[in-house]
């Protein structure tokens, strides 16, 4: 099947002006965007400008805007998506420097504010070639929201980014709460204060539209509204603080551990 591609291109050293090639491309069943953009770059038009690099979901470096919706081009097929015009665009709400290409550095360092990473006094003190004691109950109250890779398609999807460029936004805010949950960590207070403060949670209209397109399930919305109540909670004097989480004791190995023999090979 042949279908109508339409890219948006934008190169800002030759005009300011962006516009849409088109081009025909042969579909076929299973073909997602980025091989359909792969195929066109190849045998069609070696300007197109586009970002990948794993090609399965994990890296988030594909996203783009697939018919007006922010998807993952590696994780998206074509035919389920259209049977005839098939229009990309670069991810909304991220500054937009080449074609399908964005610059995610205001996304990195929204990021970065919520210190996304476990924070605790006593770091120096630890054995850091041992482990940290962790429940499955206490990996299970984040492990959803550390799926994160991201992408950006959250905050392409948000109305509130839209409209607000100091947002904050879902994917710094959930991550806020991912690592704040962790039983490892210490760090709470900070990033409440990091996310409370300025156009952080409290901009949050709770559209919901975050979890929506998420590729990868991390539901940001819910992350924000949990962390929300943590806020409130604490504020209030009702929510116990917990010390971070202890060091297990060191695993002892056997130092002759008992391997058995190899069989003598039946040819010399
Ligand atoms: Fe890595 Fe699409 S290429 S997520």
């Amino acid at each position: 099947m042949k279908i109508k591609v339409k890219v948006s291109r934008f190169d800002p050293d030759k005009s300011p002006e962006r516009y849409f090639s088109e081009y025909e491309l042969e579909v076929s069943e299973g073909m997602t965007v980025l091989d359909g953009l792969i195929w066109l770059k190849e045998n069609a038009d070696p300007t197109i400008s586009f970002r990948y690099s794993c090609r399965m979901g994990v890296c988030g470096s594909c996203a783009m805007m697939i018919n007006s919706y922010p998807h993952l081009a590696c994780h998206t097929q074509i035919l389920e998506i259209t049977k005839s015009v098939l229009v990309l665009e670069p991810l909304c709400n991220h500054a937009n420097v080449r074609d399908l290409i964005c610059d995610f550095s205001a996304f990195f360092e929204k990021h970065r504010t919520i210190k996304p990473h476990l924070l605790r006094e006593d770091a120096e003190k630890l054995d850091l070639t041992g482990e940290i004691s962790q429940t499955p109950q206490e990996l299970e109250s984040y492990l959803q929201f550390s799926y994160c890779i991201k992408c950006g398609i959250c905050v392409a999807a948000c109305p509130t980014c839209a409209t607000d460029k100091e947002y904050l936004g879902p994917q710094a805010l959930a991550q806020a709460y991912r690592y704040t949950q962790d039983s490892r960590d210490a760090g709470g207070d900070k990033r409440i204060e990091a996310a409370a403060e300025g156009h952080g949670i409290h901009h949050c209209h709770y559209a919901g539209a975050c979890s929506e397109a998420c590729p990868k399930g991390v539901d940001p919305a819910f992350a924000i509204q949990l962390f929300r109540k943590q806020m409130v909670l604490r504020s209030l004097g009702l929510k116990e603080t917990r010390p971070p989480a202890g060091e297990m004791p060191p695993m002892t190995l056997n130092p002759k551990p008992n391997i058995p023999k190899p069989p003598e090979p039946t040819i010399k």
